[in-house]
């Protein structure tokens, strides 16, 4: 039977013959088909079609039934009783659905960035010749490294920067590279950096390798394709014309030292070194050089390596003109102008085009960082003492990324006047200087650096680790400093270093000595002859990682703590950073986070004199203060009004408190913080705020 309406219309064949019919009484199957048949045939005889509506009713009468035809259900299912909650169920759904993403895009744009990893670690230097001699050449080398890993998986130290270790004459220990693309003999073999580094990532460790852009080994092949004016090669370094005996091109000196131009025969022409005559530096105005090092860094990067600490950047522009660089003191005679002191190094430092070049490393780098989780760091090394605003330019401008950071190396000058308020200056020019946003950093130590301990004095080790670790931002540890290892004395008949061969005194051998693991013969460096390529500090047998393992008031047990308490305890590692005092004798500052009531204070005296610091005027201080951790084991726990906090000579305090009122926002102009991030108690959650 059919049923036809113009606009509305359903067709019901022969299988609405309906086994499941119920009339409205519900008298069941034995009525069902008198009624049904002889009803419907009475309407249509009467009106000869049937309303759509009408059939709606009828069938709707229908006890629904498996396999029922599909106008059937659909008539069932336009009913309210079916439609109605079915609708109810839909619209839940789509607003659940909305809620979620809704919630998932609030909580993604609520959460502050995570720490990468290079913020969350400490960098630790390894000077390759020195962490760890495997074959008994008396030399340290990449499996030496690999022996060691524990030692940081120890420290909970996660990020590691390798002084170089590419196939190199050595005249500058490896900062002169011969290949870019090889390891020298004397650390390993290609494999050894590749089960090295697979080492590493296995236990969560990142590698930081040195590159080297200013200059070459003279013994590099381009070097060699250049002074014979090979036409791809010719223009690769600065060369310039000049006479075998007559006067140099200018009056630009070597950082090591006398005139930066050195003749070569086979050219017959002057090139520019602005270190060694042995490291000719490259013309990065000559685009196949920028290409070239790109590749390198591609290289390194498809192998896997984490990062780059990007060499003497500074110097890898001149100005094309060449002219003299102005004397410091006009009335020096020329041929007194010997330093790099000497000249204000304008032509040969910091020109214009630097930072485009840096920013494509970086764009490269930024290429192989897609990966999730394999962020790829670059820090770069230039020191512009006084100008602090060209230093901080190496961390890009709002709109193009440089560096992750320069290194900053403000607080190598602490020794020069152990002294609170001279420590907040230091970390001050940073802290001032430092772009807004940007993540700062802090290095007391490196292979060209007398090492601290020596120059500030043993006293101060501990408070200069406290000081490193406690500061916002990320701490380098130059291999040693974890257990105070100060600088050996280096006779003129041992010195290596080539610095030191052109003054003894600016000889970096002292601060390079072997690291001393233990105190069985060699320091436990080298285990296998008797050999040690610098002679070791004689202090290794009481100076020594695996002794100072097993005392809990070692420096080594005290940078641990700090270490792994920084990075458990949110203020330490992204909150506030606050100055609450400096004098004669003691820095203090606080760490906090918006919405956390647990905070730190930390007091450190860098003075001559023990002292008594009253901070009672701090409200946002409870008036009683208790120590976590003083680097005098014995002052752990005190407890200290806040009127009355003492402190010896070198000794550093970390005091963990609870308070409702912080600090910061009382003190603005006091307190800096790179990301701000606030805590949720309530959820144990951080949020942007
Ligand atoms: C950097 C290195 C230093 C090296 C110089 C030349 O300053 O840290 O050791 O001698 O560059 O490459
Ligand atoms: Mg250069």
């Amino acid at each position: 039977m059919s049923y036809r309406n113009d606009s509305d219309s359903v067709e019901l064949g022969e299988c609405t013959r309906n086994p499941g019919y119920k009339d409205a009484d519900g008298d069941g199957p034995a009525a069902r088909d008198n009624i049904s048949v002889s009803d419907s045939e009475e309407k249509r005889d009467s009106i000869g079609v049937k309303r759509l509506s009408d059939a709606r009713d009828e069938y709707t009468q229908i006890k629904p039934y498996a396999g029922m035809p599909k106008e059937v259900l659909v008539l069932y299912s336009s009913k309210a009783r079916y439609r109605v909650p079915r609708e109810i169920l839909f619209w839940l759904t789509v607003c659940c659905t909305l809620a979620m993403v809704a919630v998932t895009i609030a909580v993604i744009a609520l959460s502050p960035k995570c720490l990468s990893w290079w913020q969350a670690s400490p960098v630790y230097q390894i000077y390759p010749r020195s962490f760890k001699d495997s074959d008994g050449d008396g030399v340290g080398d990449l499996k030496g490294i690999r022996e060691k890993l524990d030692h940081f998986e120890y420290l909970n130290i996660k990020s590691i920067w390798i002084s170089p270790f590419y196939r190199s004459p050595m005249k500058d220990f490896g900062y002169d590279v011969e290949d870019f693309r090889d390891i020298d003999p004397l650390f390993g073999t290609m494999k050894d950096f590749e089960d090295l580094l697979a080492a590493m990532h296995s236990k969560g460790l990142k590698l930081i390798m040195d590159f080297i852009p200013n200059h070459t080994s003279d013994l590099h092949r381009w070097f060699n394709l250049s002074r014979t004016r090979d036409p791809h090669y010719e223009d690769y370094y600065v060369w310039t014309d000049c006479k075998p005996d007559g006067p140099k091109p200018n009056n630009w000196v070597s950082i090591f030292g006398n005139s930066s131009w050195t003749y070569d025969e086979v050219r017959g022409q002057c090139y520019l070194h602005q270190f060694l005559k042995e490291q000719p530096d490259l013309n990065f105005r000559n685009p196949d050089v920028i290409k070239e090092m790109i590749d390198i860094i591609h290289f390194w990067l498809e192998k896997g390596v984490d990062g780059f600490r990007m060499d003497a950047v500074k110097h890898m522009l001149e100005a094309p003109h060449m002219r003299d660089e102005p004397q410091v003191d006009p009335n020096k005679p020329p041929e007194l102008v010997t330093t790099e002191w000497d000249l204000h190094s304008d032509y040969t430092t910091s020109q214009v085009g630097l930072h485009d070049i840096l920013r494509e490393f970086r764009a490269q780098m930024d290429i192989y960082s897609q990966e999730p989780g394999r962020y790829r760091f670059m820090v770069t090394e230039s020191y512009d003492y006084e100008e602090v605003y060209k230093t901080m330019m190496y961390y890009g401008s709002r709109l193009e990324k440089e560096g992750d950071f320069p290194f900053n190396f403000y607080l190598l000058d602490l020794p020069h006047n152990t002294s609170g308020v001279w420590a907040k200056h230091l970390v001050h020019l940073w802290m001032g200087n430092m772009p807004k946003g940007k993540w700062p950093n802090w290095v007391v130590g490196n292979h060209d650096r007398t090492r601290i301990s020596s120059s500030a004095g043993r006293l101060y080790v501990r408070a200069i680790n406290m000081l490193l670790l406690t500061l916002p931002g990320t701490a380098t540890t130059y291999y040693g400093e974890e257990i105070g290892m100060e600088n050996i004395n280096v006779t003129a008949s041992q010195i290596q270093d080539p610095a030191g061969k052109y003054n003894t005194s600016a000889s970096r051998d002292p601060q390079r000595s072997p690291l001393q693991w233990n105190a069985d013969t060699n320091a436990g460096f080298n285990e296998k002859t008797n050999l040690t390529w610098l002679p070791l500090h004689p202090d290794y047998e009481t100076v020594n990682v695996e002794d100072q393992m097993k005392d809990d008031g070692s420096v080594l047990a005290q940078y641990r703590f700090l270490n792994t308490l920084r990075q458990s305890e949110l203020p330490l590692n992204r909150g506030w950073f606050c100055y609450v005092h400096a004098d004669a004798n003691v820095f203090s500052y606080i760490r906090e986070l918006d919405g956390l009531k647990r905070a730190f204070l930390i007091v450190v005296n860098f003075g001559k004199e023990s002292a008594v610091t009253d901070l009672s005027s701090v409200r946002e201080l409870p008036d009683e203060l208790k120590v976590l951790m003083s680097t005098t084991i014995a002052n752990d726990g005190k407890v200290f009004p806040k009127s009355r906090i003492q402190t010896e000579v070198g000794e550093g305090l970390v005091i963990q408190y609870s308070t409702n009122t912080l600090f910061n926002p009382n003190h603005p102009e006091e307190c800096y913080i790179s990301e701000k991030a606030c805590y949720l108690e309530t959820i144990d959650i951080l949020y942007k705020c």
